[in-house]
């Protein structure tokens, strides 16, 4: 029986659809990060879970039944919000305990599960402090802790690391993944860091102005990206406007614009058929010389370079006025290649996808709000 069910949820508020017929499950003791835009209605997808708002349209389900009209207190999951929500007149370890407290836990025991996640989200020492004496980030890591005390078997993490620095971010993601595993909780992370999603969710849920875009595990949602939308969010990537020239079993070749021709291992569209095509940045590969253009090896004209860490990004200017990047190890740069320079550009038909031309147009698609 999966832990959490949404059927046809919708939300308004006035004209807006924060949630828009959102329906997907989410199994016992998975991790499932929910990746979005600002305004995509993540929060309102969790307050909706949590029962602190009510859905227009719709129902939720938790444990196979039915709670879309039963009050946030009496479900079995724990919302700890984006903006903390901490109690001012209470001490960080009071604020742990609260939650065990009310639901009759002894003294004794309280106090021991606010010490442990006190001490994972490093503020043990500081247990006797008052939120407004805390910085941003440490209010935050207080409230992750009592959503984790709580003893709540359904966690709602809404951007629980959002105020933390890089390094004790990257640390404490790792400990809240393997926490929840080993407290066989069911988690709900939201999140707008796609890096952040890709490393700890079990699956992830993508939204779009409160659509569902796509549900599944990472590896899948990088590599079998379904809409423009989604590649564009989770990835590095050049879409080109394209038209199917010839379609066999091996694939298609497509025609860019001025007659560039480019082939793609999808067979799926009919000939003169507009698509888009897109390649991911790290799927291509740049030469100095340019040796002409050929199916799928496109010379250009390097019209920017990025130093990105242990990258480079080239941006390149096809002779039919099409912009394409490419991102390269820099482990893997042998020649030093400068804005100005004619080069080529080069991928395999394996690393392409096409998809259908948008009725919005490729700008309209690519939108997030
Ligand atoms: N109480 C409310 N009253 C009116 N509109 C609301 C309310 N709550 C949310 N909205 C609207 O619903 C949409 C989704 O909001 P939501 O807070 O769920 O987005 P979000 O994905 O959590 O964004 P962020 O990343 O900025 O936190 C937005 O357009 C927002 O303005
Ligand atoms: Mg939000």
């Amino acid at each position: 029986m999966p832990a959490l069910r949404l059927l046809n949820v919708t939300k308004r508020f006035g004209a807006i659809k924060a949630l828009d017929d959102v329906t997907f499950e989410v199994k016992d003791r998975e991790y499932l990060c929910v990746l979005g835009s600002t305004g995509s209605g993540k929060t309102t997808l969790l307050r909706s879970i949590a029962g602190i708002l009510h859905p227009d349209d719709g129902d939720v389900y938790l444990d196979g039944e039915k709670v879309t009209e039963i009050s946030a207190e009496e479900r079995n999951a724990v919302y700890v919000p984006q903006t903390y929500a901490l109690f001012p007149h209470m001490t960080i370890l009071e604020n742990v305990v609260f939650g065990p407290l009310a639901k009759n836990t002894s003294r004794g025991i309280a106090e021991e599960t606010a010490g442990r996640m006190l001490k994972l989200v490093r503020l043990d020492k500081r247990a006797d402090a008052y939120p407004n004496e805390l910085s941003g980030g440490m209010q935050q890591r207080v409230a992750l802790a009592r959503g984790l005390a709580s003893g709540a078997k359904l966690l709602l993490l809404d951007e629980p690391l959002g105020a933390l620095d890089g390094r004790l971010r990257l640390e404490l993601r790792t400990k809240l993944r393997k926490l929840a595993k080993e407290s066989n909780l069911t988690v709900i992370h939201v999140t707008h860091d796609q890096e952040e999603a890709m490393t700890i969710g079990d699956r992830i849920l993508v939204l779009r102005k409160g659509k569902l875009q796509q549900l599944g595990t990472p590896y899948h949602v990088y590599n079998r990206p379904e809409k423009i939308f989604v590649a564009n969010f989770v990835g590095n990537t050049t879409f080109l406007e394209a038209i199917v020239k010839t379609r066999s079993k091996e694939g298609s070749t497509l025609r860019l614009r001025e007659g560039l021709t480019v082939r793609v291992r999808d067979s799926s569209f009919e000939t003169d058929e507009a698509v888009i095509l897109s390649i991911r940045e790290e799927n291509t590969s740049i030469m100095p010389e340019p040796k002409g253009d050929e199916p799928n090896r496109l010379s250009g004209e390097v019209t920017a370079v990025h130093f990105l860490g242990s990258f480079i990004r080239y941006v390149v200017m096809l002779t039919n006025g099409d912009v394409i990047a490419a991102r390269v190890p820099i482990k893997e740069v042998n020649t030093e290649i400068n804005k100005g320079d004619w080069v080529s550009i080069s991928f395999d038909p394996m690393n392409t996808h096409i998809y259908e031309y948008p009725t919005l147009g490729l700008q309209g698609e690519l939108e997030a709000n």
